[in-house]
């Protein structure tokens, strides 16, 4: 099968569509949507179409299905992520959080973090932050009709300082009030070449004390045999998904209060009915924390 295509979900530059990217480069001024070609798949349209989303097309389910294929189990891992995101959204929000950022946020396959904000606060505020300009571009045609108060930006969250600093961010949400920051299915992006940890922390400490990290990334220590093939497909298209044990997982915790369950297999992380089925078979590990 093809690899690239294999590896689309994961990753930002999978299919190789995304050249020209300028980072930093606001929205606003980015002008009219950047290439965006629905006969050709994108890895953020197959990752919806994973999702159940609606925005898809047939090239981008045709990936879909290739991967499926490959790995069945797939799709119930990546709807246990998204099904998380949710149930962390929601309980910061219930313990009075206002403002999100999400990080490597995606397409805003619904209920995205804003809508998932706002059925607890009308008035969340919410900054999605990705650096692929092609999915910036189709994400600012789905929330126009959201309401304000939501900004979208583009930049390499490898670089923090930039991040943090980019004036979308700055005038959309308050540095000195907590916040929810949100680092879901993306570290597992960054091997130790990109300095993961000190990336995290950098973040972390321009946060607000109070302020909670909602976290989540791939593992190989449950169903060793797809995390490997995942991790395989992922290298041989050379952008290697970084598996991390639980300790690994939680040393991005450190200085944090983990919340309770703590560092857990995601789905057995405040499930909030009945765990669907194969929840053990999920290979990420999921946590939340509060900045004393
Ligand atoms: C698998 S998706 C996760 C989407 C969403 N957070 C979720 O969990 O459903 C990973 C996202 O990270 C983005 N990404 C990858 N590398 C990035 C980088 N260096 N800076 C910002 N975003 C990045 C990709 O474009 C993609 O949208």
């Amino acid at each position: 099968m093809n690899v690239k295509a294999a590896n689309s979900w994961t990753t930002n530059n999978a299919l190789g569509r995304n050249g020209g990217m300028t980072q930093n480069s606001s929205l606003d001024t980015a002008g009219p949507p950047l290439g965006w070609n629905t006969e050709i798949p994108h890895s953020a349209r197959v990752y919806d179409y994973m999702l159940g989303g609606k925005d898809n097309y047939p090239p981008d389910r045709e990936v879909g299905d290739e991967l499926l294929a490959a790995m069945p189990f797939i799709r119930g891992v990546v709807r246990a992520n998204r099904a998380f995101l949710q149930r962390a959204v929601r309980f910061a929000a219930e313990v009075g959080i206002s403002q999100f950022l999400d990080l490597g946020a995606g397409l805003p396959t619904s209920p995205s973090t804003h809508e998932v904000a706002r059925a607890v606060d009308p008035d969340a505020r919410v900054a999605y932050v990705d650096s692929d300009p092609i999915l910036l571009s189709h994400a600012r045609t789905l929330l126009p009709a959201s309401g304000g108060r939501i900004a979208l930006a583009q930049a390499d969250v490898r670089e923090p300082d930039r991040t943090l600093d980019l004036p979308e961010l700055q005038e959309l949400l308050d540095f000195d009030r907590p916040m929810a920051l949100m680092l879901i299915g993306l570290m597992h992006l960054f091997g130790d070449e990109h300095n993961p940890y000190g990336m995290v922390a950098r973040y972390v400490e321009r946060l607000a004390s109070g302020s909670y990290v909602l976290f989540s990334q791939f593992t190989a220590d449950f169903s060793p045999e797809t995390a490997g093939e995942l991790e395989r497909i992922s290298a041989d298209a050379g952008e290697p998904v970084a598996m991390r044990t639980a300790e690994q997982v939680a040393r991005f915790a450190d200085g944090l209060d983990l919340v309770d369950p703590g560092v857990v297999q995601m789905p057995y992380w405040r499930p909030d009915g009945a765990l669907p089925a194969d929840s053990e078979k999920v290979f990420l590990y999921a946590w939340v924390a509060r900045k004393p």
